[in-house]
C-alpha cells in the first residue's frame, strides 16, 4: 500500500525520509538550544500552506506569538497574506489559556491541549499541527507513566483528527537526547538535531532515528541555516 506523504519541503530533508512524513503521525524533532527546531517547524507549517495548500496550525508554547512571526517575516515567508486567508494560524497557548484574574500563564497538560486544538482543526480544516514544544505541556506531569499516557493519548486524538503534526522537545544533555525520555518511543518519527563545536566552529548535524512504516535514511548529514531556512546536505 502507497502511504499518503507529506512533504516538509524544507532544503534536502524530505529525501532523506522518502518523500515526506506520513500523513496523520505524529513526528518529534529534538535538538539542543539554537538547533533550529522552532524554524524545523515553521518552515513545516509555511511550506504545507505555499506548496500543498494545506492550512497549518503552530502553538507556540515558549516563545510568544509575535517572536514566531517575527521570525518567519526575517525568512522571508509572506505570512500575513495566509493568516489572513486563514490558511495560518500562529497561536501562543500561554497568551490562550492565560488566568485572567492573575495574569499568569496556565499551561496545562495534553488532554486541555487536545481540547483546545480539536475546535481549532475543525474551524479550520488544517491539515498540518505544529506543537513548539511539548515541554511545557509534559512538565505538568508528575511521573513518566502518566506523561507516557497523556502524551500517547494525544497521538491517538491527532491521527483522529487528519492532521500530521510536529512536536518539538529540547535535549538538555548529550546523554539525554529527548527532554523527558519517553516521547521517542512514542512518536511515528524521530529526528535528532545537535551542534557542535569543531575547531573552533559551531557545526549543526541531523539524523533520522526512527520512520515507523517505512525505510530512512540512515546517515549524519551536516546543514547550515542560511536566509532560504534549512539546508541539509
Ligand atoms: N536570519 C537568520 N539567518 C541565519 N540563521 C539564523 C537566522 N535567524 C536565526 N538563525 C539561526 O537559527 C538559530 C535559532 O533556531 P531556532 O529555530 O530558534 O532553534 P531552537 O528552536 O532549536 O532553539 C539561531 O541560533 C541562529 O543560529
Ligand atoms: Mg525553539
Amino acid at each position: 500500500m502507497e502511504l499518503e506523504r507529506i512533504k516538509t519541503g524544507i532544503n534536502g530533508f524530505d529525501r532523506l525520509i522518502n518523500g515526506g512524513f506520513i500523513a496523520n503521525t505524529m513526528n518529534l524533532v529534538t535538538g539542543p538550544a539554537g538547533s533550529g527546531k522552532s524554524l524545523f517547524g515553521m518552515q513545516f507549517i509555511y511550506n504545507g500552506v505555499v506548496e500543498s495548500d494545506q492550512t497549518g496550525i503552530f502553538v507556540t508554547l515558549e516563545e510568544g506569538s509575535e517572536n514566531i512571526r517575527n521570525t518567519m517575516l526575517t525568512y522571508d515567508m509572506d505570512i500575513q497574506k495566509y493568516i489572513n486567508e486563514g490558511k495560518l494560524y500562529i497561536i501562543d497557548l500561554g497568551e490562550v489559556e492565560k488566568d485572567s484574574s492573575k495574569g499568569a500563564r496556565r499551561i496545562r497538560g495534553f488532554e486541555s491541549l487536545a481540547e483546545f486544538l480539536s475546535n481549532l482543526i475543525k474551524i479550520s480544516r488544517a491539515k498540518r499541527v505544529v506543537v513548539d514544544s511539548l515541554s511545557p505541556v509534559g512538565n505538568h506531569y508528575e511521573n513518566d507513566g502518566d506523561l507516557r499516557q497523556g502524551l500517547f493519548r494525544f497521538g491517538r486524538f491527532l491521527k483522529e483528527s487528519k492532521v500530521t503534526t510536529l512536536v518539538t522537545t529540547e535535549s538538555i544533555s548529550s546523554e539525554k537526547i529527548t527532554r523527558f525520555g519517553v516521547e521517542e518511543f512514542i512518536a511515528d518519527s524521530f529526528v535528532q538535531l545537535s551542534l557542535r563545536e569543531e575547531a573552533g566552529e559551531l557545526n549543526r548535524y541531523l539524523l533520522v532515528r526512527k520512520l515507523r512504516f517505512s525505510s530512512h535514511d540512515h546517515k549524519v548529514h551536516k546543514y547550515t541555516i542560511a536566509p532560504e531556512g534549512i539546508m541539509i546536505k
